[in-house]
């Protein structure tokens, strides 16, 4: 298998193309490390050559026109609209939205009841589009395409079936206790409303650094309204830290505790069997994010509540498509109570076309993921050896036995790293640049894909992403199914281009 079987999208000349070379593809190419900052920046040069983007950061442009039809079908002058899949969803964004700005704000149906935007000023727009981020609630492209083209659309109720059975499979439960979103921030936004509904008034725990609408629907989405209080943020997920949960747990109720496994984008591993336990004990909801596992190796739901899968990264593989699954538990003690509110609160907007692109790519994922294991393992070991590299964060690496205690036989280590170089203030910028892999966001493809992650999540917090150990040189890279030979000489000689 050689590299030309995927994706180039490397070279300076290729900003704002898409990754993969498609209309939906759900990545962007940013290939030096100045066009990140660009894009953070709101750089025109940047935004301006973008033809996409990740689709919950950056609308992709069918979705746009359809914002715009909404416009002006609905729009009051000096009002503009984002729409959404359902009149629940578009209801949530605008009680948000009148809450953080105290704008007049409303929702309007369009498309014959098939969206509903929130119509807004504009001075507001930046906030519902921070909803559409956090929250995930989103209304994909080719649904764009449909709605405005006016075609009829298949209703992928066969494909969603075999996706919850697939996933069943996987997470080993019964495809009854799979539920299908339109991107795994919905899945764990909806975890996080059923957890209100539980304890509206008592606040979370956030268990080591999360990817980062993990922590924002936490602390921007809560009925408490200081973000302080509103999650207990433990960002070094210690066992010392597992004390400090103790302690808080026998001292108030708490809404639930959210952690991934690995982390992002540290790849860390604490101590899930010592959390679980805890929560038993304390009576409290356990929720996982288990999306860098990868899907195959790692067996997390029997320590949860709720597990929550971006389907986006690994499981489809492809990046041409968000989704993503929330699970439920039977064996543990909050099954019948979210199943009871799953049944009233769970609407079904996972588009149907989406369903059955996503349900084609995933056939495979079980044979991709081993040697995608196997790729990252070693290019892992190739640049741990380096002088040029100062740190490589990989779950192999970090927390090991805290991670191999939920290892699935024969599972493996995944296929996600982050790096930071020695000398990385004067080196990272022109190693990122010359490196020859395809760069921009979203991470699980087949081809491998790496971008600079904290300039990406955190560029307006980046000493805060520090305080937490999370340098803001640091590489992320998501390997793919491309000879190991050939990606280890990607690495290689970007390092030779530097040193
Ligand atoms: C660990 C983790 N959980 C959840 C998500 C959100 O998934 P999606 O983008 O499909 O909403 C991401 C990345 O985007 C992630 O890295």
């Amino acid at each position: 298998m050689t590299s030309s079987q995927f994706v180039s999208r490397w070279r300076g000349a290729d900003l704002g193309l898409p990754i993969p070379e498609e209309r939906h593809a759900v990545s962007v190419c940013l290939p030096r490390w100045r066009d990140n900052v660009g894009y953070e920046e709101g750089d025109p040069t940047v935004t301006g050559a973008m033809q996409c983007g990740y689709p919950r950061f950056f609308f992709h442009p069918d979705t746009a026109r359809l914002f715009a039809e909404c416009e002006r079908q609905l729009a009051r002058p000096g009002e503009c609209a984002i729409a959404f899949p359902s009149e629940p969803v578009a209801r949530r964004c605008a009680e948000f939205v009148a809450r953080e700005t105290g704008a007049l704000v409303r929702v309007g149906a369009g498309f014959d009841g098939r969206v509903h935007a929130v119509l807004m000023p504009l001075a507001a727009r930046d906030t519902a589009k921070a909803f559409w981020q956090h929250a995930g609630e989103i209304i994909p492209s080719r649904q764009a395409v449909a709605l405005l083209e006016g075609h009829v659309a298949a209703d992928g109720a066969r494909a969603k079936q075999l996706l919850r059975e697939r996933v069943a499979e996987l997470q080993g439960c019964s495809a009854e206790d799979v539920y299908l979103f339109p991107s795994g921030m919905a899945a764990v936004f909806t975890a996080y409303r059923l957890f209100q509904r539980l304890r509206p008034e008592q606040r979370s725990i956030q268990f080591g650094f999360p990817y980062v609408d993990n922590l924002k629907i936490q602390q921007r989405l809560s009925r408490i309204q200081a973000a302080e209080n509103a999650v207990a943020f433990f960002p070094r997920g210690t066992e010392s830290d597992i004390d400090e949960v103790a302690r808080l747990a026998a001292t108030e109720s708490l809404l639930g505790l959210f952690v991934e496994l690995p982390g992002n984008p540290l790849l860390g591993s604490p101590n899930i069997a010592r959390l679980s336990e805890l929560s038993l004990r304390q009576d409290f909801p356990l929720l996982i994010d288990d999306t860098f596992a990868a899907c195959v190796n790692l067996d997390t739901l029997p320590a949860a509540d709720a597990v929550a899968t971006s389907l986006t990264k690994y499981f489809s593989g492809a990046g041409n498509v968000l989704a993503g699954s929330l699970v439920l538990n039977r064996e543990r003690p909050y099954y019948e109570r979210l199943k009871t509110l799953l049944a009233e609160e769970f609407e079904d907007i996972f588009y149907g076309e989406d369903a059955i692109v996503l349900e084609r790519n995933s056939r495979d994922v079980a044979q991709r993921i081993p040697r995608i294991n196997a790729n990252a393992a070693r290019l892992c070991e190739f640049l741990a050896e380096r002088p040029e590299v100062a740190d490589v964060f990989y779950p192999a690496r970090v927390d090991r036995a805290n991670y191999e205690r939920h290892l699935r036989p024969g599972g493996g280590f995944g296929g996600l790293f982050s790096v930071v170089l020695r000398d990385a203030a004067a080196k990272t910028e022109r190693f990122f640049d010359a490196l020859q892999i395809p760069k921009g966001p979203n991470l699980g493809t087949s081809f491998t894909l790496c971008c600079p992650f904290t300039i990406l999540a955190h560029y307006r917090e980046l000493d805060f992403a520090e305080s937490c150990g999370i340098s803001r040189h640091l590489i992320r890279v998501s390997v793919g199914l491309e000879d190991s030979d050939w990606q280890i000489e990607r690495f290689a000689e970007a390092l030779r281009e530097c040193w």
